[in-house]
């Protein structure tokens, strides 16, 4: 990365990169003018010479068998199982692994439980964790290798490292990294990529969270730690161990632990975490002992994107905040509204996961079905008591992103543009910044707390297409929506770091949503590709105060009948 690039006023670079990546009616996102096939990056990153142990592959009956599906969002309803070996695997499996391999001819390709724009998978995984029996005896920093579902062991760590590293955090807590291969996105999508390499961030971050709810486990973004620290930590700075390899931009790095497992000497009900981690733990990773150098991923080196570089480095986070969160240890009791029981088991719905290709433009949804979805990506703020739902205990942050639905085909539900605010604080200002003519009328049935509100009714089906680059399945679906971010406030408010926050929120929305779909019988898929500034004449947005970041679609899939399905690992299910 060039760091000269820093001289630049950080924020005028944010705000200038996202100009610059607007995919326009006349001209698109700078981008390459071709695929070039032959150098295609590898999607799966190895450590070579780093010692590689292969997780167990557990059969969905097996032990530890994952919950109902519905139990995720019931707060105590699953207990915290201990971690082990086959507890990590579990965990690994619904977060991170291939989740099904489709074959078409000769070609073959895995798909994974979190998705990818253009499925090379940026995002890396990493773990800091103590010794676990079938692991290691020795705590170690492991990265993730997805295609044998294995640790590769980076590091090994003086245990009186990871104590100190881990002091202040619950008892049996690890440590959950993210990196991200640029170049896995910036092959395909040139310099709009960096916006993409952060929803797969947030997709990966949900994957994580709802992965651990299954097993009971709680994980909170140490959103403190400065991405220098992360790099360091992770291993990705090592300069040495990536000789002639693509670089990793570290991301963010989360705490996970068991439930149950209060912080020695503190108060029952609430713990008190901190969001980073002490220097002197963190000065440490010198005396680390360090294995294997990473494979090169593309037969030639990454093609440089001038304001790709720029936005890494403005977007850098330099700063360490230290700051604690209080945690409440049993979550909280009020009943989640609008939940219909539905006995899909949770990891039949992680498994079954898949972006629909296209949809019917028939399959309606049920508008208590619509209600459902929708209060799942409420994190229904209750400020006193310092407590969001899973998964978004998740983000130390408040919300910032709100939804525009184009509602097609729901029972029950007139079609329409829709708007959920998320933050129902924010409703005055998103009003005020939007066409005078809308209604802001609350539909019939509408549960009390949820904030959805009718904007205008009308077949909305043409325009969701012609926003979503000409993209059927936003109008064929049952609704498409687009994430609407307080945009330059919250950039102001925090700095340009606050960027790539912004995005990572818009792709937890998106995976709780991926995962609703499929436990209501309908399909999703993520939609990277829209027309920035027409969403915005759209809505009435006349200046950056409100952006659209990220859009998404939900309805009845056409399957594919080309392709054949194959399952990961060797297992049969
Ligand atoms: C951030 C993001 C943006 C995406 N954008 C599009 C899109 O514009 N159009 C589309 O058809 N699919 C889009 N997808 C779906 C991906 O192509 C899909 O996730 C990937 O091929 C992996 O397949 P899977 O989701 O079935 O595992 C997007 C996915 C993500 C995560």
């Amino acid at each position: 990365m060039n760091k000269a690039a820093g001289a630049l006023d950080p924020l005028d670079v944010v705000m200038r990169y996202h100009q610059e990546t607007k995919h326009h009616f006349s001209r698109s996102a700078r981008a390459p003018a071709s695929m070039d096939w032959a150098n295609q990056p590898d999607p799966f990153r190895r450590f070579q010479g780093s010692p590689l142990i292969a997780l167990p592959v557990l059969k969905p009956d097996e032990a530890p068998r994952s919950p109902l599906y519905d139990d995720l969002y019931r707060p105590g309803a699953i207990s915290s199982i201990p971690v082990s070996i086959r507890a990590l695997s579990r965990f690994l499996e619904f977060s991170l692994a291939i989740s099904a391999w489709k074959q078409t001819g000769e070609v073959r390709w895995a798909l994974r439980s979190n998705p990818s724009s253009g499925n090379l998978h940026p995002t890396e995984g990493y773990l800091l964790i103590d010794g676990v029996p079938g692991l290691s005896p020795f705590p170690g920093l492991y990265h993730y290798a997805a295609k044998e579902h294995a640790l590769e062991l980076r590091a090994r760590l003086p245990q009186e490292s990871f104590t100190s590293l881990l002091n202040g955090f619950p008892p049996n807590a690890f440590l959950l990294g993210f990196t991200s291969v640029n170049w896995r996105e910036t092959w395909k999508y040139g310099e709009r990529a960096f916006r993409y390499c952060q929803h797969d961030v947030g997709h990966a971050i949900a994957s994580a969270r709802i992965a651990a709810q299954t097993l009971g486990w709680r994980m909170l973004l140490l959103d403190g730690v400065a991405d220098d620290t992360l790099g360091a930590l992770l291993g990705v700075n090592r300069i040495q161990d990536f000789n002639r390899a693509e670089r990793e931009h570290p991301d963010c790095l989360a705490v996970i632990w068991p439930a149950d497992q209060a912080v020695a000497g503190s108060a029952r009900e609430t713990d008190l975490l901190p969001l980073f981690l002490a220097a002197d733990a963190v000065r440490d990773s010198t005396r680390y002992i360090w294995h294997g150098t990473a494979n090169r991923l593309s037969r030639d080196d990454p093609v440089q994107w001038v304001f790709l570089n720029q936005v890494e480095v403005a977007s850098w986070k330099s700063s360490t905040e230290h700051r604690v969160v209080a945690v409440n240890r049993s979550g909280h009791t009020a009943s989640a509204p609008g939940i219909d029981p539905r006995q899909s088991g949770a990891g039949q719905v992680i498994r079954q996961r898949r972006s629909a290709v296209a949809f019917d433009g028939e399959t309606s949804i049920p508008v208590g079905s619509f209600f459902t979805m929708l209060g799942r990506v409420m994190p229904r703020i209750e400020r006193d008591l310092c407590w969001h739902p899973m998964p978004w205990d998740v983000l130390p942050w408040e919300p910032a992103i709100h939804l525009v639905l184009f509602v097609h085909r729901v029972d029950g539900l007139a079609p329409g543009i829709y708007m959920l605010v998320r933050d129902p604080a924010m409703a005055g200002s998103l009003r005020q910044s939007m066409r005078q003519q809308f209604a802001w009328s609350s539909p019939p049935g509408c549960p009390e707390d949820l904030p959805l509100f009718l904007l205008e009714g009308g077949d909305a089906r043409r325009m969701a297409v012609q926003i979503s680059c000409g993209q059927a399945i936003a109008g064929d679906s049952a609704f498409s929506l687009g994430m609407i971010a307080e945009f330059e406030p919250s950039l102001r408010r925090h700095g340009p770091w606050f960027y790539r926050r912004l995005f990572w929120e818009t792709g937890v929305i998106g995976q709780v949503l991926y995962l609703e779909a499929e436990a209501f019988g309908v399909r999703a898929t993520g939609i990277g590709c829209f027309f920035d500034d027409p969403v915005h004449q759209v809505l009435g947005f006349s200046d950056a105060t409100y952006q659209s970041l990220y859009h998404f679609t939900t309805g009845g899939p056409v399957e594919d009948l080309r392709l054949t399905t194959l399952p990961p690992y060797g297992l049969d299910h």
